[in-house]
């Protein structure tokens, strides 16, 4: 048998699958679809994408935006010092230049997974580390990254820090104003990138959820009225259907965030199946329930702009390396070493019945 160069390369590029290769069921077109009830839709993805040939293929037949997990956020890029290796993230949003994916950049300034050479600086060096931060990486990728989550998840209440706040090493070094000073700097660094603020646990009605609310949305309200430069708002949806929820009530919350002018997007959609009984079918039949409650509200929230999944498939489910998920499934009488079903799209990259959801809740909206 001769072996070709392309052979070979396939060959190589299959022997780094860590799952069989997909049954080749065709994908609708979700991009399209969401496209034609005037949002944008996408998913998330980091270095598997350019390793992972299905994948790769599945992302650029559905998405036209793309989120890049983790290869842009601060202790990915700068693990051990303020040099930083950008090798990963230039590869990733040459990927996406190449394939007309509009991408986002998450997230520039997160207070939670901050490396330990950074804490260990003092109050005025972690603040012009965040304004260098922001300019070096902003101005890198001007007019090729669409999007940034400037600051992430912003508030955590249960820490107990005034106001609410997360806290980490941006807040103790700057108070709240860390996050106006990242806003400002990101606009003068990219004028033409959306600007977003990212929030979690916004869509259920537990505790946290309850204290995040009010917070988050007088808190923006304030930026608003102060001038910052603030595009969107984006919800992450990680959702849990084990804890209250009420999504009617969460989608009139982020219609008021429209009202403020911003526009409104869906960052992280997923369904924490921890709480469901193993059995595979039941379980992706309560993940897609889960969706359509969801799905139908959030599509009347005024201004509207995107639907980002955190993660297309459960092939690279996050919540596979969460301990705390797995310590969840015990509690719930489920088996740990079962696979997290959490995405759209089976191991195989075959659709489940979430993706058909989502598709519907696209068309039911058009
Ligand atoms: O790649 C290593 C693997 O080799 C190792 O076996 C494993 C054991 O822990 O770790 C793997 O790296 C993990 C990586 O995810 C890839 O799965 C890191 O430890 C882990 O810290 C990292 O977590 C990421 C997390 O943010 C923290 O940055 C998740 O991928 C990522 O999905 C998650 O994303 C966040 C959003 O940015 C903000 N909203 C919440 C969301 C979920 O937590």
């Amino acid at each position: 048998m001769t072996l070709t160069r392309r052979g070979l390369l396939a060959a190589s590029a299959a022997a780094l699958l860590p799952f069989p290769a997909a049954t080749a069921t065709a994908l609708s077109n979700l991009g399209q679809i969401a496209k034609s009830a005037g949002v944008l839709f996408g998913s998330a993805f980091d270095r598997e994408v350019l390793s992972d040939a299905h994948y790769q293929r599945a992302i650029l037949q559905t998405c036209r935006i793309g989120a890049i997990e983790n290869s842009l956020k601060f202790d990915w890029l700068k693990p051990r010092g303020r040099d930083g290796d950008y090798s990963h993230a230039d590869a990733l949003v040459a990927f996406g230049q190449r394939h007309g994916l509009a991408l986002k950049g998450t997230a520039l300034i997160w207070n939670d997974w901050t490396p330990p050479w950074l804490n260990a600086l003092s109050s005025r060096e972690i603040a012009a580390e965040m304004d260098r931060h922001i300019e070096a990486t902003m101005a890198r990728y001007a007019g090729r990254i669409w999007a940034w989550d400037v600051v992430n998840e912003p508030f955590l209440p249960i820490q107990g820090r005034e106001g609410g706040f997360r806290k980490g090493p941006w807040l103790d070094a700057m108070g709240t104003a860390y996050i106006e000073r990242a806003y400002r700097r990101a606009a003068a660094a990219d004028p033409k990138a959306t600007l977003i603020l990212n929030e979690a646990f916004c869509e259920q009605n537990d505790d946290w959820g309850n204290a995040i609310r009010p917070r988050f949305l007088a808190f923006v309200r304030r930026l608003k009225d102060q001038g910052v430069p603030l595009n969107g708002v984006g919800f992450q949806g990680h959702l849990k259907p084990s804890l209250p929820h009420d999504y009617q009530q969460f989608a009139a919350y982020a219609a008021q965030f429209a009202e403020l002018g911003l526009d409104v997007h869906i960052s992280e959609l997923d369904v924490d199946d921890s709480s469901f009984p193993d059995d595979p079918v039941q379980r992706d039949r309560l993940v897609a329930a889960q969706i359509t409650k969801f799905m139908t509200p959030v599509m009347t929230v005024p201004r509207l702009k995107s639907i980002c999944v955190w993660h297309l498939s459960d092939r690279f489910s996050w919540y596979r390396n969460a301990d705390w998920f797995l310590e969840q499934i015990r509690k719930a009488g489920g088996d740990p070493a079962r696979a997290p079903r959490t995405h759209f799209l089976d191991d195989n990259l075959n659709p489940k019945p979430a993706w058909r959801a989502l598709e519907a809740a696209f068309v039911t909206a058009r």
